[in-house]
């Protein structure tokens, strides 16, 4: 079974390039941000703030997460929370279960399980896949852009456009939410064997052909 690990910064294609890679490929895909921002809707929702309160609901939990790269759903107890965990107060509180190991034990856990199961290969997207997750799979790889391209991407994403207005509200936010990220995962340098794909001067195209590529090099 084929796992293709992708890490790397928010605002950085990830997700895009991840689901198209599997269509390709007719792989499965796994949103492991997903399974954090569907927890941190729970704790929110229930006001759970505790480290120790966390663990006891990412342990309680039914959490149901879809591999189809195009039928995105995620449920956390019957409740289909795929829209609402997109939204900035999820964003913003992520690090409620993200910091917390124990809870990150049990939700890496999860993701063991799920690309054990998958019946072709799987495209596996997140912070931690390359190292924690899935440290052998056979394709490993970083993705970067410069900050600023960044910001311009997750800009256009969330206002529609990329004028000094829509950059300054988004300048802060991802670049703090990155800050916050690392302090839990260490995503921002590859490590050892994993592949640097910088996406900052190429297109979204040209991004899928070299992880096709990677896949058909590592066979
Ligand atoms: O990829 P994303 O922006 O949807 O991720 C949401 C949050 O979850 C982000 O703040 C980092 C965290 N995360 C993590 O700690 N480990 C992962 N494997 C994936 C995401």
């Amino acid at each position: 079974m084929s796992v293709v690990a992708i890490d790397g910064p928010s605002g950085v294609g990830k997700s895009s390039t991840a689901k198209e890679t599997a269509r390709r490929l007719g792989y499965s895909y796994l949103d492991t941000g997903a399974m954090y921002r569907a927890m941190a809707w729970l704790c929110l929702n229930r006001g759970v703030t505790d480290p120790v309160d966390v663990l006891e609901q990412v342990r309680g939990v039914d959490l149901e997460i879809s591999t189809d790269p195009d039928e995105f759903l995620v449920s956390v107890d019957g409740i289909d929370v795929s829209e609402e965990i997109r939204e900035p107060e999820v964003s913003e509180n992520v690090q409620t279960v993200s910091a917390v190991v124990d809870a990150r034990e049990e939700l890496i856990d999860m993701q063991r399980t799920i690309i054990a199961a998958a019946p072709a290969g799987i495209v596996v997207e997140g912070r931690d896949i390359t190292t924690v997750v899935a440290p052998d799979a056979p394709v490993r790889i970083l993705m970067t852009a410069r900050d600023e391209v960044r910001v311009a991407r997750r800009a256009k994403e969330l206002h529609g456009n990329a004028d000094a207005e829509a950059l300054a509200a988004t300048q802060s936010q991802v670049t703090g939410r990155d800050a916050k990220d690392s302090a839990t995962t260490s995503f921002l340098e590859a490590s050892e064997g994993v592949y640097t794909l910088d996406t900052s001067d190429i297109d979204f195209d040209q991004v899928v052909e070299t992880v096709l590529k990677l896949v058909k090099d590592s066979q």
